[in-house]
């Protein structure tokens, strides 16, 4: 186009300077339009030929910028991948950051439960064996008013039993659990009778009383401490018998055995 608008520019300015001497001859005039001719044709060609040349020069940056361009395009299409990349990769490891966050928590959680569970079973434990269990008797009215020697009281009345561990049938007190117990006996007499009683574990003699009043009822208390294991048993007996031998009981004068466990 700029080739063209150059070639027109020199046309009109070669019309343009068209002779004008009236003295020249018909010859002379045409041999300048002649030359004049070719200088156009010569001044043509070296448009033309620049006109090439610009061309080829446009082409030449036109193809670079288009390699440019396609590069420039991969570049950013790599970029593009690499963000996407990038952002997956982030979301999965927010994902997975969360996983474990909450996989902690259930983890504290139950780590907390066991080392509460824990908590209470020792607590309970020691519970168990602070606590101690209710355990007492109180027995009366023994069942023979002549004693021989050897001979087991038996407590017939049985006022309290809590624990079960009196036997009104066999006179003795068993032990359910180990602990330390309190044992008593409570023994009157007739009138000019004697009572020689002993409270004893197992046959063993824990304290005993001997008793004897010529001119009235007459009563006497004793107690003993003692550690029994489970299965142990106590009771009272007659250490010394024989027909003077007779224990008191009514209503006002309880003639009695009676124990508790007081720690274990
Ligand atoms: C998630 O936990 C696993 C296993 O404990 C660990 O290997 C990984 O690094 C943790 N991931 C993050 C993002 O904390
Ligand atoms: C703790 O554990 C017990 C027994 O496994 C269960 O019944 C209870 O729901 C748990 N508590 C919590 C907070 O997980
Ligand atoms: C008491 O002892 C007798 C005789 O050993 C026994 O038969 C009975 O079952 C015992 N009673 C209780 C309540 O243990």
């Amino acid at each position: 186009m700029t080739g063209i608008l150059q070639l027109l520019l020199l046309v009109s300015a070669t019309v343009a300077s068209e002779p004008s001497c009236p003295a020249c001859s018909k010859y002379d005039y045409e041999e300048k339009v002649l030359e004049r001719m070719i200088r156009m044709e010569f001044a043509f060609e070296k448009v033309l030929k620049e006109n090439k040349d610009v061309s080829k020069t446009v082409e030449q940056d036109l193809t670079r910028i288009k390699v440019e361009n396609e590069r420039l395009h991969a570049t950013v299409d790599a970029l593009k991948n690499q963000q996407e990349q990038a952002e997956r990769r982030l979301v999965s490891l927010m994902e997975e950051v969360e996983r474990n966050q909450s996989s902690t928590l259930v983890k504290i959680v139950s780590d907390s439960n066991t080392t509460l569970e824990k908590t209470i079973a020792a607590f309970n434990d020691i519970k168990d064996q602070i606590a101690i269990p209710l355990v007492y008797f109180h027995a009366r009215s023994p069942q023979t008013s002549s004693l021989s020697t050897g001979e087991v009281i038996m407590y017939t009345t049985v006022e309290t039993n809590q624990g079960s561990g009196y036997n009104s049938t066999t006179g003795k007190f068993t032990a359910q659990v180990r602990g330390l117990y309190i044992f008593f006996m409570h023994t009157c007499t007739h009138v000019s009778n004697h009572a020689f009683l002993q409270i004893v574990k197992e046959g063993s003699i824990l304290i005993g009383t001997s008793l004897y009043d010529n001119s009235y009822y007459t009563c006497s208390s004793s107690q003993a401490f003692v550690q029994l294991d489970a299965g142990e048993t106590v009771w009272v007996q007659c250490f010394n018998g024989g027909s003077s031998r007779r224990l008191y009981d009514d209503s006002k004068y309880w003639t009695s055995f009676g124990g508790a466990l007081i720690h274990n």
